[in-house]
């Protein structure tokens, strides 16, 4: 059974940057994904450090969290069915050499660093992000 969720998406500041934004959401207003929310901001490098703490063990983490730090980026909160893993088809592999044609990372992704977006990869981290940016 298909059940509604809710999970978190992030337009990285390399696709704000070159305007993509309008373009990357009516991807997922074409595939029936709803934009509850959406916000454009930018966050300081100990707040992408906490957001991103999972990968604190890892090689890329300060390159990750400088880099997400270091422009505009667009929060959204999208809600439809299976969201969670739905939102990471239509996003493609994490490196968009690997993704699959069509998906937003083979679309504009420039490499592993900047991939354009970033989404929720379980139901538990997508309630977490999403209270992480969207404290009600
Ligand atoms: P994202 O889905 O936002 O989650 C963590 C990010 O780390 C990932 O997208 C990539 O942009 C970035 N990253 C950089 N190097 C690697 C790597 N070797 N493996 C996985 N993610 C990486």
């Amino acid at each position: 059974m298909s059940e509604v969720e809710q999970t978190l998406s992030i337009i990285k500041p390399d696709a704000v940057e070159r305007n993509l934004s309008d373009k990357i959401k009516n991807i997922f207003i074409k595939n029936n994904l709803k934009i509850k929310e959406s916000k454009k901001i930018q966050i300081t490098k100990d707040e992408a450090a906490e957001f991103y703490k999972v990968h604190q063990s890892k090689p890329f983490y300060n390159d990750l969290c400088s880099y997400l730090s270091s422009g505009p980026i667009i929060v959204m909160i999208l809600e439809g069915k299976n969201a969670v893993l739905f939102n990471r088809k239509l996003m493609g592999a994490t490196n968009p050499i690997n993704a699959e044609k069509n998906t937003i990372r083979k679309l504009y992704g420039i490499s592993i660093d900047k991939n354009s977006i970033h989404g929720s990869d379980s139901i538990d981290n997508a309630k977490n992000e999403i209270k992480f940016f969207f404290k009600t």
